[in-house]
């Protein structure tokens, strides 16, 4: 018999592909969130879908969100407020928790929290399992391969452009004043902050992008989720000066549908650079839509939990409980990937 999973978020952006990605795939997903009219909107596109009004300041809604699923999928962003009380609920149900928080700071807080409640409750909690935290980590952890620590990983981000969610705008507000508005970047062996603003620069990406104008130190929640297992001095994180312009830009309209899944005309390549003891190893992967591509993510990391081969219980990243290499061979339908 197939588990169920619940979208909690369902009807965001993100959370539309995520249940997009499940039904396609033959699952039959309770969609959740806390607005009954968008939960009714979203569930007219797939009939015959549990839906469930759930809140996260009321822990028996969550509950009831989750009652019957083996997993609970969090679409529903900014993370700080939302992941605490879903996890609890996981917690409480016993079934495994996944999300595709993006803030550093929320990340931080559950994957260093919950190590013993999940152990206890039996299941796997894993956060970040998405574009921004996932991604780069499987990508980080398939380069460095036997190495048993790296001196530097480098992530380069080449968006075409970056047309930022509701989501992701309130996301990056709350990191911001978690930090204080200072810049957070991977260095020495951990999370420094720093005040002045970051050099811009150059990166040269595999073809066919090649050398592009890049912001340096955008640090991501790979620098969270790849030091959570791979011991490494310093992380440094790139993105398209042009992606930064538009994740800037007030005026930056939401993303729009270019294909009839919805996904954008939005491209993207994650290249990645890990050096140890004066050799480098390198693996890009490229594609379409950072949102979009987040559903087969995080839809196959929860097959995944469930076809035995994952570790005991506790709080893993992508890279730390998964075979890397494997992993992302196995989205090569959205994901090409170039040594
Ligand atoms: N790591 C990555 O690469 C990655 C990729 C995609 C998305 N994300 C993250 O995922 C989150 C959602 O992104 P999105 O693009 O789907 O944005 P979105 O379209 O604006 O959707 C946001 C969703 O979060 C829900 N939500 C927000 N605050 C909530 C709260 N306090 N309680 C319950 N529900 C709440 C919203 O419900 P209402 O409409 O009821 O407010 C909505 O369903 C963002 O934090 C974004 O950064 C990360």
């Amino acid at each position: 018999m197939q588990h169920q999973v619940t979208v909690y978020g369902a009807y965001g952006h993100t959370g539309r592909f995520v249940v997009a990605e499940l039904v396609k795939r033959g699952w039959a997903p309770v969609l959740a969130g806390r607005d009954a009219a968008k939960l009714a909107a979203l569930g007219d596109r797939f009939p015959g879908l549990a839906r469930r009004v759930a809140s996260t300041d009321d822990p028996m809604s969550l509950d009831r969100a989750l009652a019957g699923s083996a997993a609970v999928i969090n679409c529903a962003g900014p993370f700080a407020e939302t992941a605490p009380a879903l996890i609890e609920a996981a917690l409480r149900s016993k079934i495994h928790y996944l999300d595709v928080a993006a803030e550093i700071e929320a990340n931080l807080d559950t994957l260093a929290n919950y190590e013993e409640q999940a152990r206890d409750a039996g299941i796997i909690i894993l956060p970040a399992m998405a574009f921004f935290g996932g991604l780069g980590d499987l990508l980080a952890t398939a380069a460095v391969g036997d190495w048993p620590m790296a001196d530097e990983i480098s992530i380069a981000y080449g968006l075409s452009s970056w047309r930022p969610t509701a989501g992701t705008r309130a996301a990056g507000q709350v990191s911001r004043q978690r930090r204080g508005g200072r810049r957070v970047v991977y260095a020495n062996g951990g999370l420094e902050y720093r005040d002045h603003p970051a050099p811009s620069g150059e990166w040269t990406f595999p073809t066919p992008l090649g050398t592009q104008p890049v912001a340096t130190e955008f640090t991501m929640a790979d620098a969270v989720t790849i030091p959570h297992h791979i011991p490494v001095k310093d992380i440094k994180s790139f993105m398209t000066s042009c992606a930064v312009s538009d994740l800037i830009d007030p005026a930056s309209e939401q993303p729009t549908a270019d294909d009839e899944s919805g996904r954008s005309s939005q491209t993207f390549m994650v290249d990645v650079i890990a050096r140890s003891n004066g050799d480098a190893r390198r693996l890009s992967a490229s594609g379409r839509d950072i949102y979009a591509v987040t559903a087969p993510l995080v839809v196959e990391a929860v097959e995944r939990l469930f076809d035995g081969k994952t570790r005991p219980p506790g709080v893993y990243t992508a890279g730390q409980i998964f075979d890397a290499r494997d992993f992302l061979q196995s989205l090569s339908a959205e994901l090409r990937l170039a040594a």
